[in-house]
């Protein structure tokens, strides 16, 4: 269970329930219960694929630590830190975990490289995802509260093959982006290309 994890590690310079309530000084309360929701299923995903739960529980509270900060701060960050400028041409979606894990690090003193690359591909994903990386992507998508067309087949999946499970998210992450005909991050379709036709072509039997 999730909120019978004590911090040993020294990720993070505090209890588990301090750092909720770090958290919790940023979002709202719904999006507060979405993140106890991939807390809850990061850590259950940890525990059955052998990731370190610890990285899983923080990775997972502070992934949408910035989902709520004005454009402006997003914006500043990107210039102030040098990052990639084509990412002034998209939005919050794409920031809040590629710039969002910068103010992780600096306002939380989060600096482990596993929890900030899961938190930077949260939304996007990327080719190279380590464990703790797929864990948070796929957790993210499936956390109990998450309720669209799809999300059942994904959980399913996630819990037999993790690697699967993330395909079938970004298959379905895809599929609805291109129904709403909205532009799609380049790095999206990265994702794209290196998990699904890998994991999932040529298997029917998912459809
Ligand atoms: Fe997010
Ligand atoms: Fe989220």
């Amino acid at each position: 269970m999730a909120n019978e994890i004590r911090y040993h590690e020294d990720l993070f310079a505090g209890t588990r329930a301090q750092l909720i309530a770090r958290v919790a000084q940023k979002i709202s309360p719904k999006r507060l219960e979405h993140v106890l929701g991939v807390e809850e299923t990061a850590v259950a995903l940890a525990e059955k694929y052998g990731a370190d739960v610890e990285r899983a529980s923080i990775a997972a509270l502070t992934h949408d630590y910035a989902k709520e900060f004005p454009a402006i701060a997003f914006i500043q960050e990107i210039k102030s830190s040098a990052m990639d400028p084509d990412l002034l041409n998209w939005g919050n979606n794409i920031w809040h975990g590629v710039v969002g894990a910068e103010f992780v690090k600096r306002d939380l003193g989060i600096t482990d490289p596993e929890i900030l690359d899961a938190i930077r591909f949260h939304t996007i994903g990327a080719p190279k995802m380590d464990l703790l990386a797929q864990i948070i992507y796929v957790a993210d998508f499936i956390e109990p509260h998450r309720d669209f067309p799809g999300v059942e087949e994904v959980r399913k999946i996630a819990f037999a093959d993790l690697q699967e499970g993330v395909a079938a998210e970004t298959k379905t992450t895809l599929e609805y982006l291109v129904s709403k005909a909205v532009p799609i991050y380049p790095k999206t379709i990265l994702t794209y290309n290196y998990w699904v036709p890998r994991y999932l072509e040529g298997v029917n039997h998912h459809r």
